[in-house]
């Protein structure tokens, strides 16, 4: 059976499955340029098919990721403000209205038109929808809409188990089809929802508006809180438990779903009463502090109730990679399987997935993520000639590209490397990555300076050689958890922090690695290879190929305007070096 499945709004998505297996996944920012774009995914639709080689008459059912499908100019208010004043704008001022004097007086008025203000939204958007579908040839498909979390928990589960043991899956987020968390047993490879927590006890939703209420952008720099978060001493305790802790907790009654004082789409306005003043690191400490103690203490209730240590989690919330490290650090859990860009751009793996199943049709897991776009050697000739490379650049093919990346590696210089289908998600599996020296310090300058303009605090990631891993990252059990997506954190050891001063966290020298074996991208793999032979250091600083502000780079064309637009020296771009003269 072959399935297109769609996550339409923030950083739409599309996937495609055939005969059980997901070939490919695509979000349309890789094709637009607009770093998590809420636009219909059609670009994506048409260059995942065209990579694939399938023609949309080969598309035998189309499954959509949730069931509450919005207009898009509702993202467009959402996450651009300042563009629109619009229907939306208007519908946020009666929200307001609501909650002030009139909405005191008047609660039962105002609920019922923000009510039937959403069913018409929801109307709307279903019927752009179809004709969407429509413009990408795809009308007359069976359409079924998959719930939001069922997305996440199947994205997760069928996507990364390997046997059929006992598990528990943990789903978590802002909200979606109206929840926020589940958790799902899983038996004989089949789910069974067992707990559901409505949004306004989200502890996604808390962090957001946290992250907003710190002058950032929500549903994006979520990670830059995080990231700041060890520069505060001890989660600052006052904090946490003056604003944080008291607002929400495992129900009494029922610790499978969270309770909360204050609801999280209010937590914004609660911080403006209570936390202004305090400083933005202390802030950060604390709310990343509660995610981590609540979420622990959910697991493991769970596993109390379940006797069942085998996890496996999917969501945003889970995206937050400290926590991650948290939960595999936990004595009751036996295995621990995060699935990677967990957000909802992962929830067509979990729509197709669904929409197989439901059909009688079995599924298998998920091989790699190198799931995007590829271009042919002839196409790389081409757009070399057409954009007259050779006039500006010194472009040269090495008999061995991936030895000439290292080379150059080793002398401390940075490189692009391009490569093979782009990886689908928010990191760099290394197809289309900034590489560099990792056990320089100057490398994170270098390239924070030069490219990447990131903010002071955050830092950079490695890959590291699968033969490496136990060296350089403590505790490391692969048996436990395996660490091949930079979706969770280690501790370094002192040999880590050695060879990877560059490519960890400054504050609490803790490392988030893609762990590279030979099977999962031979061709990276020989280059880190390569650079070890020249270096004796198992691992190579990573970080995405993109400007700031702009998504992970997929195509040549983006590629040579990130190499133009920056301090950038060189790209490989597949099997030719262009270097700036
Ligand atoms: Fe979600």
């Amino acid at each position: 059976m072959t399935i297109l499945s769609i996550h339409t709004g923030h950083n739409s998505t599309v996937g495609l499955l055939d005969q059980g297996k997901l070939v490919g996944l695509l979000s349309e920012e890789k094709i637009n340029n607009i770093k998590n774009s809420a636009a219909f995914p059609k670009n994506a639709i048409t260059a995942l098919l065209d990579e694939c080689g399938i023609i949309p008459d080969q598309i035998e059912a189309i499954a959509i990721a949730g069931n509450e499908v919005f207009p898009s100019y509702c993202y467009d208010y959402l996450f651009h403000p300042k563009n629109k004043i619009n229907r939306t704008s208007l519908h946020s001022v009666a929200k307001s209205l609501e909650k002030g004097i009139l909405g005191s007086v008047m609660p039962g008025l105002f609920k019922m038109a923000r009510k039937n203000r959403k069913s018409d939204l929801l109307t709307e958007g279903r019927s752009e929808l179809a004709e969407h579908l429509n413009q990408s040839s795809l009308s007359g498909k069976p359409v079924i809409h998959i719930d939001h979390h069922q997305c996440h928990a199947y994205s997760a589960y069928y996507g990364l188990a390997q046997d059929d043991s006992p598990a528990l899956v943990f789903t978590a987020d802002g909200s979606g089809d109206q929840a926020c968390a589940t958790i799902w047993l899983a038996r004989d490879k089949k789910l069974q929802r067992i707990s559901r927590t409505p949004p306004s006890a989200s502890l996604g939703g808390i962090y957001t508006n946290t992250t907003r209420f710190l002058g950032m952008k929500i549903l994006e720099h979520e990670y830059k809180v995080m990231g700041l978060a060890p520069y505060c001493k001890d989660y600052h305790k006052e904090i946490y438990d003056r604003i944080f802790a008291p607002v929400i907790n495992l129900d009494p009654e029922n610790p499978l779903v969270f309770k909360s004082s204050v609801d999280a789409s209010s937590f914004y306005d609660y911080l403006v009463s209570c936390a202004v003043g305090e400083r933005f690191d202390n802030i950060a400490g604390a709310v990343q502090h509660l995610l981590e103690e609540r979420i622990t203490a959910w697991v493991r209730a769970a596993i109390k109730q379940t006797g069942i240590r085998n996890i496996y989690t999917g969501g945003g919330v889970f995206m937050n990679v400290k926590l991650n490290k948290r939960i595999q650090e936990m004595d009751e859990v036996e295995h621990a399987h995060f699935l990677p860009s967990c957000g909802d751009e992962s929830n067509p793996i979990g729509a197709a997935y669904a929409l197989a199943i439901q059909q009688g049709s079995p599924v298998k897991p998920l091989d790699n993520l190198y799931m995007g776009i590829s271009f042919k050697r002839s196409e790389l000739v081409k757009f070399i000639a057409d954009e007259r490379l050779d006039a500006r650049y010194a472009v040269s093919e090495p008999p061995d590209i991936e030895a000439a990346i290292a080379d150059l590696l080793a002398q401390s210089e940075v490189v692009a490397r391009f490569s093979g289908r782009c990886e689908w998600g928010a990191r760099s599996l290394g197809n289309r990555a900034i590489l560099a020296h990792p056990s320089h310090l100057e490398s994170f300058y270098t390239v924070n300076d030069l490219i990447k303009s990131r903010d002071f605090w955050m830092p950079f990631a490695p890959t590291v050689l699968d033969s490496h891993a136990d060296q350089y990252l403590e505790n490391y059990n692969p048996s436990k958890v395996l660490a091949p997506h930079m979706i969770t954190a280690f501790k370094a050891t002192t040999l880590g922090v050695e060879h990877l001063r560059a490519a960890m966290h400054q504050g609490d020298h803790t490392i988030r690695p893609q762990v590279l074996t030979e099977e999962a991208n031979p061709e990276y793999y020989a280059l880190l290879k390569a650079f070890h032979a020249k270096t004796g250091v198992g691992a190579v600083m990573n970080t995405s190929l993109n400007l700031h502000g702009y998504p992970l780079v997929a195509n040549p064309k983006q590629a040579l305007m990130t190499l133009e637009k920056s301090g950038l020296m060189h790209l490989a771009l597949g099997p030719f070096l262009i270097s700036k003269k």
